[in-house]
């Protein structure tokens, strides 16, 4: 019996240090999010956070939105959560979007796989849905570990590496902070900044988990090689993040969540967030000056942040 209890015992305390290893990024984070490989809020972001806080399959490899339904839908199984389908306005076809234009109501995202693929406050993806092609991109981080969030969807990490290629022979050399996050990482995140700022400040840089462009692995925060100013406010001034603004469409990228935006997409200005989109998307919303919201037709447009 004894023996039983201790082997119970030892299970336990197992189970208990494999779940803390699990959950690892959390409340390690520093002011880039770099332990946890998230996205961060700015130092002075209107949120009135005193801290530095942290923000963060294979598919066609065409950068052309499209495609709604990839056999890849999957029930949400979350009461009130839809699964439906919007139009591209460049290829026509059917992206994810509301059937019922109702502001704030949430659907499952159709084509989670795609490359132009709207995630946002009321666009999530699949609970189970993980890439299937992530790999590593072959660009300098502001870590030396092998993590999770140094992974990137194929084609994504390609354009990532050209990149990184072009900053640098401008002799503006950048280095990744934070890339794909799973859904479970991106749980603890969120989580972790509801606790220290509260809700409403979080969910104007946090996605909840299912929300976060990081979870597609088509979405990587960067920084100058130095690491200064990542995934915070002052990256914005740097050479670097007007180097990105510049010529990030070039590679297929986009700013996602642009300056004077955050009532389209729901979260304050990231210049350090890029999302890969295609080089033809990509040029075409910086052309059009828009969003992927605005960009990507019918798509519902998020709340408004309270403030
Ligand atoms: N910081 C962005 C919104 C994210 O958490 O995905
Ligand atoms: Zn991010």
């Amino acid at each position: 019996m004894n023996s039983r209890r201790t082997t119970a015992a030892a299970l336990l305390l197992a189970a208990i240090m494999l779940i803390s290893t699990a959950c690892g990024d959390a409340g390690s984070k520093t002011q880039a999010d770099t332990a946890a490989g998230t996205s961060a809020p700015p130092a002075s972001s209107n949120t009135g956070s005193t801290g530095t806080t942290a923000d963060a399959s294979k598919s066609k490899p065409s950068d052309t939105p499209s495609a709604s339904t990839t056999g890849q839908n999957q029930a949400s199984g979350t009461s009130g959560v839809k699964q439906t389908a919007q139009t591209d306005t460049k290829s026509g076809a059917k992206q994810n979007a509301s059937s019922s234009g109702k502001t704030g109501d949430v659907q499952v995202v159709a084509n989670p796989a795609d490359i132009a693929v709207l995630v946002n406050k009321t666009n999530k993806l699949p609970d189970s849905y993980k890439p299937q092609d992530l790999v590593d991109p072959n660009v300098p981080f502001t870590f030396k570990e092998k993590l999770e969030k140094r992974k990137m969807r194929k084609e994504a990490a390609a354009a990532l590496e050209k990149l990184f290629e072009g900053a640098k022979k401008d002799n503006l050399p950048l280095a990744g902070v934070s890339a794909y996050r799973s859904h479970e990482t991106q749980k603890t995140v969120y989580n972790r900044y509801v606790q220290k700022d509260g809700e409403a400040a979080a969910n104007k840089y946090s996605a909840k988990p299912g929300h976060s462009e990081h979870e597609t692995g088509l979405a990587i925060d960067v920084a100058g090689s130095s690491g200064k100013c990542a995934a915070e406010d002052c990256f914005g001034a740097t050479k670097e993040a007007k180097w990105l603004a510049e010529h990030a469409a070039d590679y297929g990228f986009i700013i996602r969540y642009p300056e004077g935006k955050e009532s389209i997409t729901g979260y304050q200005y990231e210049p350090w967030h890029l999302r890969y989109v295609g080089v033809d998307t990509a040029k075409a919303i910086v052309k059009q000056g828009v969003t992927l919201e605005e960009y990507v037709k019918n798509a519902v447009p998020v709340t408004k942040p309270k403030s």
